[in-house]
């Protein structure tokens, strides 16, 4: 949960905040703008950290799920999919560590009741300390232009040499702290560096407590305590407690999966950054049941194949990233996380985590009953290890859009300039597959045998028709949304019943006989493409 002091001295070159910050803006409105995202309860001024997707999002959404259950379930033998139910016994979040260790220190700011997370407040003011250290080597880059030497300057500057060093502090008494959940040294640490509400500035604070990050409810028929249940913080505990029905029902042999798809919950103190930390989110999750001694092996395989996953749909290597667990949770014996570069730095997009055989010995210690594999080659009984793959799908939406959402400046023939927004989504994700168009709206001939060819291809495809403005704007309008192709219908169509088919990303327009039309959009959208 807690960063290292690794991501707070930068190794690579310093960017630019404010146009970070920028592209951050930009992708927020368009998610509102184009029917993506919108602010959940937005009529009562919104609901925090928690979103609604609108008609484009459902779609781009579906695609990531399908694009991960496929991968998973369907693409390896010994994987299976099941869809656990939400509610789950209590005692499930005992065995799991949940009751006892899901928590993030917690601080109240006395002068106006604003709730912190510690942690954030330090990890704030160290990422600070970085900013300065940033500015400094953006100045003394302009200034020394190509005899900058940005080692030796990181390693003499006065400056930086101070900012560096106090860094290293504050981030070695953060780390040791956190590791022995030691709320008195938190408090300690942000009374020694004066650390004030980012807000209001105000540094009159509360003692730091663990705060529980469950949320609760109570079953209808069972008053007080024991009818207390949580909803669940993690998709995984379902896979665990089902662990031996599924390998019975579909008789897999170990090594074997099960993957599901679902919503968790988490009462965050501070949920930021749009739908990156959210209270309400879906995870993608797998567990891979393992002989133990051979959890290492697979750990790499996942870790390795995870990665394919991420940039076979087009994502930049350099915008993704590992970066190994420097304290692993009580239940992990090595844990690495995704991390991809979002507008707001590289941050986690999916975890990978070996988790020894913790969570099947905990439920058969707190259940009383057997979660025990019979090996028929070792001839043995053994609870397996487990390995799993972990990320969430609102996050990788947020991935995924970051990085598709471009500005172009556009020239036309007679060399007039425009800019357009598309979403360069991989074809086989877009949530509109093609659109139909009608060169005029108001032609009758146009328009019918646009709305025919409509009506054909959305058989097969999520397609629009649209005749709502002009075809330049038209245009504009699937490219926003990331429509890999336009199909207009004009009057040569009438004559010789072929349309131009324009793609998205190379402008290009070719014209095709209408019974082509098909055959060319599902060669390019099909997902197969993504699993070669
Ligand atoms: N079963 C392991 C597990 O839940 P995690 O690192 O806590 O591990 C896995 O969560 C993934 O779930 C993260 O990598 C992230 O993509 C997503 N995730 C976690 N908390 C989230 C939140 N509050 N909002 C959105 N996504 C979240």
């Amino acid at each position: 949960m807690f960063l290292s002091l690794r991501t707070y001295l930068r190794e690579e070159k310093p960017k630019d905040m404010s146009q970070q910050n920028e592209q951050f803006k930009k992708v927020v409105a368009h998610c509102k703008e184009y029917g993506f995202i919108f602010q959940s309860s937005e009529v009562y001024d919104g609901l925090s950290a928690a979103y609604d997707y609108g008609p484009y999002g459902v779609e781009l959404k579906n695609n990531i799920k399908e694009y991960w259950w496929r991968s998973m379930v369907q693409m390896h033998e010994n994987i299976v999919g099941i869809d656990a139910a939400i509610f789950m016994h209590p005692k499930t979040w005992k065995a799991s560590g949940h009751v006892d260790a899901f928590n993030d220190p917690l601080i109240d700011n006395k002068d106006n009741n604003r709730r912190f997370r510690a942690d954030q407040l330090i990890e704030g003011y160290a990422e600070k300390l970085q900013e300065k250290i940033d500015k400094e080597v953006i100045k003394a880059r302009k200034r020394f232009k190509d005899n900058f030497d940005e080692t030796k300057f990181l390693a003499e500057s006065p400056r930086v040499v101070g900012y560096r060093e106090q860094i290293k502090t504050v981030m070695d008494r953060f780390i040791k702290a956190t590791g022995d959940g030691d709320m008195v040294e938190l408090k300690a640490i942000i009374e020694d560096y004066e650390i004030a509400d980012p807000e209001t500035g105000s540094r009159n604070w509360t003692d730091v407590r663990q705060f529980n990050l469950m949320f609760s409810t109570q079953l209808g028929n069972i008053a007080g305590e024991e009818g207390k249940l949580y909803l669940r913080p993690e998709t995984a505990q379902g896979i665990f407690v089902n662990f031996l029905n599924v390998q019975k029902s579909t008789r897999q042999k170990i090594p074997f999966g099960i993957a599901q798809i679902g919503k968790a919950f988490r009462n965050e103190i501070v949920a930021r950054q749009f739908i990156f930390r959210m209270r309400e989110f879906e995870q993608m999750e797998m567990q891979f049941f393992v002989r133990p001694g051979s959890e290492m092996q697979w750990y790499k395989y996942w870790k390795e194949s995870r990665m394919k996953w991420h940039e076979a749909i087009g994502t930049p290597a350099e915008k993704l990233r590992f970066h190994d667990h420097d304290n692993l949770a009580h239940y992990a014996n090595a844990a690495v996380d995704i991390e991809f570069e979002f507008p707001f730095g590289f941050k986690e997009l999916e975890g990978i985590h070996s988790r020894t055989d913790f969570d099947l010995t905990s439920h058969q210690e707190l259940s009383g009953k057997k979660l025990q594999y019979f090996d028929p080659e070792l001839n043995e009984n053994y609870v397996p290890y487990v390995v799993e793959t972990s990320i969430g799908c609102d996050r990788m939406f947020l991935a995924l859009i970051s990085n598709a959402l471009q500005e172009e400046t556009l020239t036309s023939t007679s060399g007039k300039e425009s800019t357009r927004e598309v979403l360069k989504i991989h074809p086989a994700l877009a949530p509109v597959k093609v659109a139909v168009l009608p060169l005029k709206r108001n032609e009758d001939g146009l328009v019918n045998m646009a709305k025919d060819i409509f009506k054909q291809l959305s058989f097969s495809f999520n397609c629009q028709y649209d005749d709502t403005g002009s075809i330049g704007k038209l245009y504009r309008r699937q490219d926003a949304i990331g429509t890999p192709f336009c199909v207009t219908v004009d009057f040569e169509s009438l004559d010789d019943n072929t349309v131009t088919i324009r793609d998205r990303d190379t402008l290009e327009q070719e014209r095709v006989p209408i019974e082509k039309i098909e055959a060319i959009v599902r060669d390019r959208v099909n997902m197969k493409q993504l699993f070669s």
